[in-house]
């Protein structure tokens, strides 16, 4: 318990918060690196704040970058997560600040203090981590596990036709990414739908007599009915996947290694595109996970309440 060390790259958003929630359980966590995404940076900021408060933890929070690489206006998915980005519950902010450090100083400074341990997860667009690798290209090379929740491996997107959200909001710094790191940890959307969480079991979960528990309940409702709305029987949980996967790699019962790149122009811009066949002759920098153990996977979500 709290071996792994851990740096979470992330744009809270309803799904990232129970992520922090699982590592704050698991691990020892050494920041938080804040990106624009599912809403603006000042609202992913102000929510990592309050969910570290809520927490009762001193994890330190690095606003990064306020957008995209290239100047693109990208839709956020406030539809989802609310305006706020936590269902606009108006809560009272946090007194806490974020560091003054920007967020991918903050990557290349904890990589080095904790070189060769750390792992870092990312849960929202590359645009921090993209940021990073270009002031320092040797990274990956103190970093121990790289694992990212992105992409639609087969092309059936959430963003647009063929991309998902973290990929498509900055296609240019998941290209970087993607370029640049050795072995990526792929959690992609089409894991994430074959994975859903049953919503009575997340409701269990939120009754529980613990103020993350009561939190998580008020910032998901909007989330939850929005999911309930479109028919859906589970919540779709990415980012508490891609943590699973990050916490537990012994959960994970397949993956393969293929080469990934990332589409950048035309009607697929935001896409995946796997070398299932090799037959690019390009070496893999992805081992995509293509299945869980569930029952591992929502015991680990659970844990994030105090309900083990
Ligand atoms: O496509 C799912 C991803 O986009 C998750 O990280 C979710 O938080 C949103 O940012
Ligand atoms: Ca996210």
């Amino acid at each position: 318990m709290g071996h792994t060390r851990i740096l979470i790259d992330t744009d809270p958003g309803v799904d990232d918060a129970l992520a922090i929630l699982m590592a704050h359980r698991q691990a020892d966590v050494v920041g938080l690196t804040i990106a624009a995404g599912n809403v603006g940076l000042a609202h992913t900021t102000a929510n990592a704040l309050k969910l570290v408060e809520t927490m009762g933890a001193s994890t330190p929070v690095f606003a990064g970058c306020a957008g995209p690489l290239l100047a693109r206006p990208p839709q956020d998915a406030a539809f989802v997560h609310g305006l706020d980005g936590f269902g606009d519950i108006g809560y009272t902010p946090s007194a806490r600040r974020a560091e003054i450090e920007p967020a991918a100083l903050a990557i290349l400074r904890l990589a080095r203090e904790h070189a060769g341990k750390l792992v870092i997860v990312t849960l929202a667009p590359l645009t921090n981590l993209a940021l990073a690798l270009r002031l320092d290209p040797e990274l990956p090379s103190r970093v121990a596990r790289l694992v990212v929740m992105g992409g639609a491996v087969t092309g059936r997107g959430n963003t647009s036709v063929a991309a998902e959200f973290n990929i498509g909001f900055d296609p240019e710094a998941a290209s970087i990414v993607f370029s640049a790191w050795p072995q990526i940890e792929l959690v992609d959307w089409e894991l994430t739908m074959r994975h859903g969480i049953g919503f009575d079991t997340i409701a269990r979960w939120c009754a529980a007599d613990d103020p993350r528990a009561r939190f998580f309940d008020a910032i998901s409702r909007k989330t939850r009915a929005w999911s309930q709305a479109r028919g859906r029987r589970h919540l779709m949980l990415a980012d508490p996947l891609a943590m699973a996967v990050a916490l537990q790699p012994e959960l994970v019962t397949r993956a393969q290694e293929h080469h990934v790149e990332i589409a950048l122009h035309g009607v697929a811009r935001g896409a995946t595109l796997v070398d299932w066949e090799n037959r690019s002759g390009k070496a893999p920098n992805a081992r995509i996970v293509s299945d869980v153990d569930q029952a591992r996977f929502e015991a680990l979500a659970a844990s994030a309440f105090g309900t083990d």
